[in-house]
């Protein structure tokens, strides 16, 4: 049978997604929503990590535990991949001893090829083109605090980096608006924006911050220089006018809620009072990563 990878929300139809959803949401009210208190028991996830991580790494290994399943931790410059054992042959051993593969990696091409080879699930746990785990949580986030996100508007500003990849791949499965405002150095790929059209999705590119903000329900920003950026001071420069304040939410529907996947650079891409603000549901945001990993490993590994 072919592993259940997870590789990318736009791999996947809306109603699996939303499957994973009510998995999430159920092991937030602490019911056993599928196989039992321990539905992953003996089995062992293989997680790699070639970049750092706090809340991805804390989220699938307490999830796991929590699920009666073992996390395996490989950090990729203490394993034979970081010594340049191929991805490939990475896959096939890694296929003969655990259940299911977390990587974290920089070239998306390096996750893909991990799948290709493994005989069990693979997951994403963030590359240089998206961060679809991350996705899962802020959809959770966004509907527990608002409803049904469908129809809802949604405004990413700032870097058009893997997150807002990501952001393009829900918009079009779950069924939000989703305005894009990033300086054009920075912004998404054609091809993404070609494949979301293809798909019947409602993006729009709104160079101005706050005209993009006006009369949002949710405004979702990132760090300005992701792990793997060299131009800092270019950054910086083009992002200035991208920060997410007090102005720009004054823009937004009164009750807009301000997501950030973290960590936060503060006073660069958004200011204390707005990450500490009443509108901010960050700290929830990044608890549902525990819930959101839960759902997509049942799902991918049961
Ligand atoms: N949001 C996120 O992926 O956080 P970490 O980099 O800490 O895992």
């Amino acid at each position: 049978m072919k592993p259940k990878h997870f590789l990318d929300l736009h791999l996947l139809d809306g109603d699996e997604l939303r499957h994973i959803l009510d998995l999430a949401n159920g092991y937030k009210r602490g019911l056993n929503v599928a196989g039992g208190d321990k539905p992953l028991d003996g089995k062992c996830l293989a997680m790699i990590f070639e970049k750092p991580s706090t809340r991805t790494r804390v989220s699938f290994e307490v999830g796991m535990v929590q699920l009666g399943g073992h996390p395996l931790v490989l950090m990729g410059e203490n394993s034979q991949l970081g010594r340049g054992e191929t991805i490939a042959d990475t896959a096939r051993v890694l296929s003969r001893m655990v259940d299911g593969v977390m990587l974290r990696t920089d070239a998306h091409e390096k996750l893909t090829e991990m799948a290709e080879y493994c005989t069990i699930p693979v997951i994403n746990a963030l590359t240089d083109d998206s961060h679809p785990c991350q996705l899962m949580a802020d959809i959770m986030t966004i509907e527990e605090h608002r409803g049904p996100i469908a129809g809802k508007v949604v405004t990413w500003v700032g870097d058009g980096n893997n997150m807002a990849n990501s952001y393009i791949h829900a918009a079009t499965r779950f069924g939000f608006e989703l305005r894009l405002s990033c300086p054009d150095e920075l912004m998404v790929k054609d091809s993404i924006l070609d494949w979301a059209a293809n798909e019947g999705g409602n993006i729009s590119i709104v160079k101005d911050p706050k005209l993009a903000a006006s009369g949002a329900d949710v405004v979702v920003t990132d760090t300005w220089v992701s792990m793997g950026d060299s131009d800092y001071d270019r950054r910086m420069e083009l992002l200035t006018p991208y920060q997410v304040n007090e102005g720009l939410m004054a823009q937004c529907a009164n009750d807009a809620l301000f997501l950030h996947c973290l960590p936060a650079h503060r006073g660069e891409e958004v200011t204390d009072a707005v990450l500490d603000g009443p509108n901010s549901v960050v700290w929830d945001e990044a608890e549902n990563r525990l819930h959101a990993q839960k759902g997509i490993m049942v799902w991918s590994m049961m």
